[in-house]
């Protein structure tokens, strides 16, 4: 039997392969303090499982759901975002749910890619912007974001000829893995070089309600004539810590809203009945669970990104998201460190490289480990670094 090319040519999937990675050592009975993956070690609100619960007792939420989604939880999303961004949407044309934001994120590639079209990727960045890509047919242009430009992507930089053949331009702030924010200004900048070059621009932002220091990270929608050139995704997972439940939404642009609207109804048949009550519960319910969650994020992160210094790793306290973006030290690549942190230390970061070339240099730590992990897994990094520093005194 042969696979296709289109999958044969598929790179593993990061997280799949740490995964494995992670069952095997544990499998041979070793004690593994995992930092690598984003998905909330704390529980999905109590009054939002109550409503799931409540639902799925009801005969009625049994059956196949539209893929459009409940008009109820349409609506829910469309106050959501006035409430949250000031932003107004159609609930029946510009807002859209989905089996997570990773499905349309990944399907969203089959509404504006042929083959041969290119897609303006960031690079560091999320995988499923560049492998929807490629399974669509097109290419990636990675975008590099750097340090020096605060993790956004230089726009006067891409090329002519590839602006010609380029149809969606992915960006996503708060940023998966650099931790970076954008501002008003950039989005808006965004919006005119979109117009400009004919380009439909498809913005990530699951991580707009984990933030801190009493920072509110903005929406692609609040920026001057958005609506007109691009959409946004969001997600339920991280924001009320319902990674399992698979909820998700995109809002904006009505023909791009439409045409994923298009492709879904073609492919999937929508999200559990009960999952969308339970997200309507989440979006019009009681909203205090999100800063409690962010002051446990919070204290997590100054606990990792002190220790990481103290132990001469670079690494900055972002604004934003789950996710500490570290320095390297000197002498290793993204891959060496993370293997020696596992082998030597029995913690588990991700390599950079996983989400880029320009991810090279650079480890990835995830806040959401309970708090006796993430003590152990300190204390083992603490541990690591003075035994590496002790090793190197004698040679
Ligand atoms: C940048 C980014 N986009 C999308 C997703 C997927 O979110 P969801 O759980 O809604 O599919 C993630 C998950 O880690 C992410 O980091």
């Amino acid at each position: 039997m042969k696979v296709s090319r289109r999958v044969e040519n598929l790179p593993p999937y990061l997280f799949v392969e740490i995964s494995k990675k992670i069952a095997e050592k544990k499998a041979k009975g070793e004690d593994i303090v995992s930092f690598a993956i984003g998905d909330p070690d704390i529980p999905t609100p109590s009054h939002i499982i109550a409503r799931l619960c409540q639902a799925a007792q009801d005969p009625a939420n049994h059956r196949y759901p539209e893929s459009e989604g409940l008009p109820d939880l349409r609506q829910a999303i469309a106050e959501w975002y006035q409430r949250r961004f000031g932003v107004s949407l159609d609930a029946d044309k510009e807002v859209l749910p989905l089996i997570g934001a990773k499905e349309g994120v990944g399907h969203i590639a089959f509404c504006f890619i042929d083959s041969g079209d290119i897609a303006l990727v960031p690079d560091p960045g999320y995988p499923v912007y560049s492998i929807g890509t490629m399974l669509a047919g097109g290419k990636p242009y990675y975008l590099p974001l750097l340090k020096e430009n605060n993790f956004l992507p230089v726009l006067e930089s891409i090329p002519a000829n590839i602006l010609k053949k380029a149809k969606l331009l992915w960006l996503n702030y708060p940023n998966n893995p650099t931790g970076a924010v954008a501002d008003l200004g950039f989005f808006n900048k965004v919006v005119k070089f979109a117009q400009q070059h004919n380009l439909a621009v498809c913005h990530d932002g699951p991580y707009t309600e984990v933030a801190y220091d009493g920072y509110q990270p903005v929406s692609f929608m609040q920026a001057d004539g958005a609506k007109e050139v691009g959409v946004e995704f969001h997600s339920l997972s991280k924001s009320y810590n319902m990674t399992g439940w698979r909820i998700g939404m995109v809002v904006g642009n009505p023909v791009i809203v439409d045409a994923l609207r298009r492709v879904k109804s073609n492919l999937d048949s929508g999200i559990p009945l009960a999952i969308q009550y339970a997200a309507i519960e989440a979006l019009t319910g009681s909203q205090d669970c999100i800063q409690e969650h962010n002051s446990i994020y919070q204290r997590r992160r100054d606990l990792v990104v002190d220790l990481l210094n103290r132990i001469g790793i670079e690494a900055e306290k972002p604004r934003a998201t789950l996710y500490i973006w570290a320095k390297v030290p000197q002498d290793y690549t993204s891959v060496s460190f993370a293997t020696a942190l596992l082998e030597e230390a029995g913690v588990v970061v991700t390599p950079g490289i996983g989400y880029g070339k320009h991810g090279e240099g650079y480890v990835r730590l995830s806040l959401t480990i309970s708090d006796t992990e993430l003590a152990k897994g300190l204390s083992r990094l603490a541990k690591w670094y003075s035994a590496r520093s002790d090793s190197r005194k004698k040679k």
